[in-house]
């Protein structure tokens, strides 16, 4: 009997003694994110700015697929630190006047309002870059798409880089090889690319970012072929030969506001509006039958999706005392 309480104690004591050290490697550890990093410093974190992306895609659906996309370009360039946010001033040279995001990227005030609106419930505790990852998600889960849990405590970058968004961030008529070496480079593989591509499923394109396709793809005067041709007679009638650069067109126009699986499946029918969104089915094996197992199945879509933004929410970030917490998100703190 004896015996038996010794080896429970001695048994408590083991789980004990292992939680705590477990506690203490967890907060101490550099370079990790967790999603309850703001459980006791900031309880309604979470709560806030699923409030106010709801108050923003209420007023404009739109809203969520820009959200969405500013994680991307702002993971693609330093890693997930705010760096996109940041307009110029000083030595800073705003990314926000790159090619891909210049007359593009937006969603900038929605952010403002977010961190405003924490600032006031915590001041100096919530960064820029966790608001980006917070609101990609909640933009994915008011549209109709997956939810998952958000690994936080990214802290905000003191800088920008204008050539790292310039030649981080694939642009739409990059090569299939290219992009998905832009990919390789961020530690993401071609399941991420097929998967995370599937954000085209919401939002919105100009113009200017497919025109290519319909009347000159390869130089030689001919549209590309692997777009459906009454498809693109209709995109024509909007997209001319020259102007109308900033004209919009839906990436999914089957549910342009919903995020379901419909995007593949238009791949399947030769009609994805980019050129980068057409290769995944047209140009390797491997990526195709990706395509295919998301088109016909819309689960599989949302469980990778989920996964692969959790791995992209996760490229360099910085963490412990690197970086800081910004108090705007356009401009790093004075000290
Ligand atoms: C795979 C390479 C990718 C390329 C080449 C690409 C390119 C583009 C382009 C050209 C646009 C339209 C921009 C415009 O004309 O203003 C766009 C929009 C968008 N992209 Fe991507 N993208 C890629 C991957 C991604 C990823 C990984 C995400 C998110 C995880 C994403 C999310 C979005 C969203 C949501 C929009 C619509 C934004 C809005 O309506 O404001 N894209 N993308
Ligand atoms: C891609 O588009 C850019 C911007 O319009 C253009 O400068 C570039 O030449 C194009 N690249 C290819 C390979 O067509
Ligand atoms: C197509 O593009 C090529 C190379 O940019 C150019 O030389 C040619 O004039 C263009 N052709 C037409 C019909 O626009």
């Amino acid at each position: 009997m004896a015996h038996y309480m010794g080896f429970i104690i001695g048994l408590s004591f083991l789980a004990l003694s292992s939680l705590c050290f477990s506690a203490k490697t967890f907060d101490g550890r550099i370079g990790y994110l967790y999603p309850q990093f703001y459980d006791h410093s900031c309880p309604n974190a979470k709560e806030i700015v699923y409030f106010v992306v709801a108050k923003a895609v209420a007023i404009e659906p739109r809203m969520a697929a820009s959200l969405l996309r500013l994680h991307f370009h702002d993971c693609f360039v330093q890693g997930c630190d705010a760096s996109i946010l940041l307009d110029s001033s000083g030595t800073i040279v705003s990314e926000k006047r790159s090619n891909p995001n210049r007359n593009s990227a937006r969603g900038f005030e929605v952010v403002d309002e977010i961190k405003a609106a924490l600032e006031k419930e915590c001041p100096h505790t919530v960064s820029c870059a966790d608001i980006l990852a917070l609101a990609a998600r909640d933009s994915t889960v008011l549209t109709g798409g997956p939810s998952w849990e958000v690994p936080l405590g990214r802290r905000d970058s003191r800088g920008a880089s204008l050539s790292g968004s310039n030649n981080n961030i694939p642009a739409p008529n990059n090569t299939f090889q290219t992009i998905l070496t832009k990919f390789k480079l961020q530690g993401l593989n071609i399941v991420d690319l097929v998967a995370l591509s599937g954000s085209h499923t919401i939002g919105n394109a100009r113009c200017t970012s497919f025109r290519q396709r319909l009347y000159n793809q390869s130089g030689n005067g001919q549209p590309d072929y692997t777009l459906d041709q009454s498809y693109a007679a209709l995109l024509r009638t909007n997209c001319p030969r020259s102007g109308g650069d900033q004209n919009l067109f839906f990436l999914d126009f089957v549910s342009p506001i919903k995020f379901d699986n419909s995007y593949f499946k238009s791949l399947l029918a030769y009609k994805g509006l980019l050129n980068s969104d057409q290769v995944l089915f047209t140009k390797n094996a491997v990526s195709r039958e990706l395509v295919k197992k998301y088109a016909y199945n819309q689960e599989l879509f949302f469980n990778q999706f989920a996964e692969s933004m959790i791995k992209m929410g996760n490229i360099s970030p910085l963490t412990g005392y690197r970086g800081e917490i910004r108090e705007t998100c356009r401009k790093v703190n004075a000290y």
